[in-house]
């Protein structure tokens, strides 16, 4: 049965091949063009690039080297005309066969989707994202998004923001994976493995050190350089490693003196020569300061005009300014990417996104990015015994906070709190999008009172919940790229609206919407606290969910919540004196940050000690802390074995003590020894155990060498200071019930 079936697969296999053959050579022949050598895929990506390279006049090589220009970023091209909607255009080189690059931010869906007449799906926003732990999760967000940049007409995402929470009132920490680099790393790495697994260009920004948006084009970031690269820089290292990401945006601030898009340190002599980083550097959008200055630091490409790399860039080209080895380099690396990522084999086809299917990912992984932070006996709800509930919280009758900036995704309907026909969403303006709490809710009790109080009186809402069996408050912080939180408090008056009505009914049930920590004066009144993110498209239905008990939480704090501000690394993040703040009343903005503003300084001399690793060091207690999160089950931890080695191999045993399955993230963490001069613990590994009622499993996580390491700046590597290290396990950076110290040399 067996061969005959195999022999049939092949013969229509032959047709197939023939009939495609067939079409292809007379696809040719009617052209009357012989395909170009390089479009040979059995060629190396490297190959193919020289190919081209070796064809193009440097009028060619220039139109590759920036984009074709944004309205308030500088000229405009009118060939910007034929962008597809995207943040960057392109051209291609049609004679060559080179596509057009399309370029779309894509931090948690596809952007600019209204105002180009199409659908995106909101996934959780990525801090969210990364409270999963989860790097199946996370690979299925990234196809998601590739899939729908694809069906969009785009081949290159502009996602993969991998700041570290240095500062959590930074205006775009949900754009952001948490406060660990290891954690960070790799889930931008499965994030980006699966965009270009489907042949959209990967990209990890904001290289380096972009973390506080206020003043963020004239800040110069001082850092010591081993802090760097055992921090932000190795969330970089990591995701690239992992991902083999083609794209870096380098950003807008400076670090140590040079701004990023011509730090030669950061391009060149880390992202080029140590990580051996083959793909092409892009500007952040006006980030770009020089031209010669930054293509020998290593800048590739501007984005997204031509201020610099178009006939300026020629012109010093023709004149022996800029040597034309250095702009052959940017242009075969931008050319390797392509061939790479597979954009020029396979190019986007526009088609219609799948919507639901979409609806279907957001929603799975919003319910496995829900941290469950306090339960007394609260939750779940049972639907059976409760027969009032209050719901109460700013637009919780209608929708759910999303994060602005280039990372907003636009709701179908448009915003949820705007009058119909209003639906645009405007640049850092606040969007609700349309996925109901109180609807989702009433779902799951249909015979249950379910009444709602926007909670605009605190007094009005405490009159309600006090009639209730269960108060549930959705409370929500917004922000948005550009502008950093004032402070970690929820806005409107919304703790104070927590306290009273916590005070009427002590089974009061948080439910936070939140893009950073807050804080929470009310914290010891309420009955449970849930942190639901930027849910996303299906936020609510998720978070009905959880609070249902049809899902088991499992998510984990990627970032620690402190107690407050003054628990922070800085008191206040500093702001640009009058001086670095470009006047917006004069018509080209644009060209007093191109010509760089006055830098001010800020000086992170916590150094490595970011999140958990500071009030680790600090010795100051959290409110919740870093990989933190309650289930509906418990958990325990047994026997540890250490087998020391180049990784060395850290096993344990996990039970699921309770009475319903779940899912345990168990957190491997290691302290050096004292001569490496580190904080206490940094995290190593970590694996998501499922476990039924009452089961174990034993789990063994493999730790990078890398992981365990320094970085010495004299030898300018990593290193491996001999001595005992102690391993720790369990479900929290603050509760680690395994320890055992092994030597390593
Ligand atoms: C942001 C980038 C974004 C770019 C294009 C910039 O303002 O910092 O993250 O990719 O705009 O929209």
């Amino acid at each position: 049965m067996q061969p005959h079936l195999n022999q049939k697969l092949f013969s229509q296999l032959s047709v197939v091949i023939a009939i495609f053959t067939i079409t292809l050579t007379s696809a040719i022949a009617q052209s009357g063009e012989k395909p170009h050598p390089w479009m040979n895929p059995n060629l190396s990506p490297d190959e193919r690039a020289s190919m081209v390279l070796k064809e193009m006049t440097l009028d060619e090589k220039i139109s590759l080297l920036h984009g074709t220009g944004m309205t308030g970023l500088g000229p405009v091209s009118p060939l910007a005309a034929q962008s597809n909607g995207g943040a960057g255009y392109v051209v291609g080189i049609p004679r060559l066969g080179i596509p057009a690059i399309q370029m779309s931010d894509a931090a948690y869906g596809v952007r600019s989707s209204g105002e180009n007449g199409r659908y995106s799906t909101a996934l959780p926003a990525d801090l969210g994202a990364a409270a999963s732990w989860d790097l199946d999760a996370a690979y299925q967000y990234g196809a998601l998004i590739a899939r729908e940049l694809r069906a969009q007409g785009y081949n290159m995402s502009l996602g993969g923001g991998i700041n570290l929470t240095r500062e959590p009132r930074d205006g775009r920490t949900f754009e952001f994976l948490g406060e660990d680099p290891v954690l960070a790393g790799k889930m931008v790495g499965a994030v980006m493995k699966a965009e270009q697994a489907q042949h959209v260009i990967g990209d990890l920004k904001h290289y380096a050190l972009n973390d506080q948006e206020s003043g963020r084009e004239a800040v110069n970031v001082n850092i010591d350089q081993r802090a760097a690269r055992e921090s932000d820089m190795l969330a970089f290292e990591i995701g690239l490693q992992d991902s083999n990401a083609v794209a870096v945006m380098c950003s807008y601030n400076r670090v140590n003196g040079d701004y990023a898009c011509e730090n030669k340190y950061l391009l060149t002599d880390v992202l080029k020569k140590d990580w051996q980083f083959k793909g092409f550097v892009v500007s952040d959008w006006g980030a770009t300061h020089s031209m010669a200055k930054a293509s020998a630091a290593g800048l590739d490409h501007e984005e997204p005009g031509f201020i610099f790399y178009g006939s300026d860039l020629k012109a010093g080209v023709e004149a022996g300014k800029v040597p034309l080895a250095e702009v052959d380099d940017h242009v075969h690396r931008i050319l390797w990417a392509m061939f790479a990522a597979g954009v020029i084999d396979d190019p986007p086809r526009k088609s219609v996104v799948d919507v639901e299917g979409g609806f279907e990912v957001a929603q799975r992984i919003a319910e496995q990015s829900i941290v469950l932070l306090k339960n007394e006996a609260q939750l779940p709800l049972d639907a059976s015994k409760v027969h009032s509930i209050a719901v109460i919280g700013p637009h919780a009758d209608v929708g759910m906070i999303s994060g602005a900036g280039s990372a907003q995704v636009d709701p179908p309907g448009g915003n949820a709190i705007m009058p119909p026909g209003h639906g645009q969403t405007i640049w850092a303006n606040p969007v609700w999008f349309p996925t109901s709490p109180l609807k989702a809710v009433r779902a799951k009790a249909p015979a249950a009172k379910v009444q709602f109080d926007s909670g605009g009186d605190p007094a009005s809402a405490a009159a309600l919940a006090k009639t209730a069996d269960v108060a549930i408050v959705f409370a929500y912080q917004w922000e948005t790229e550009a502008t950093d939180l004032a402070n970690l408090s929820l806005p409107e008056h919304q703790d104070d609206l927590i306290a009273k009505v916590a005070a009427a009914n002590p089974h009061t049930v948080v439910v936070l919407e939140t893009g950073s920590p807050v804080t929470m004066p009310w914290a010891d009144q309420v009955g449970a606290i849930v942190e639901a993110w930027y849910a996303g498209s299906r936020g609510s239905d998720a978070v009905a969910n959880v609070l249902f008990g049809e899902v088991n939480p499992s998510a984990k704090l990627p970032i620690t919540f402190p107690k407050s501000e003054n628990d922070l690394p800085h008191p206040t993040v500093v702001q640009p004196p009058s001086e670095s703040i470009p006047n917006r009343r004069v018509p080209s903005v644009w060209r007093q940050i191109a010509a760089g503003l006055v830098p001010f300084q800020v000086t992170y001399d916590e150094g490595v000690k970011v999140g958990y690793k500071w009030y680790d060091a600090e010795k100051k207690a959290v409110l919740f802390p870093f990989g933190y999160g309650l289930s509906y089950t418990t958990y325990s931890y047994s026997k540890l074995k250490v087998m020391a080695g180049t990784n060395p191999r850290v096993s344990f045993t996990v039970t699921n003590t309770g009475s319903r399955a779940g899912a345990e993230i168990a957190e491997v963490y290691a302290s050096l020894p004292a001569a490496a001069a580190e904080p206490p613990k940094r995290l190593v590994g970590w694996s998501k155990v499922k476990l039924n009622a009452g089961e174990s499993k034993e789990v063994t996580v493999e730790v990078d060498q890398k992981y365990l390491s320094i970085f010495n700046v004299e030898k300018k590597g990593w290193q491996l200071v001999p001595g005992e290290y102690t391993f720790m396990v369990g479900g929290s950076s603050l509760d680690l019930p395994l320890k055992e110290t092994v030597n390593l040399r």
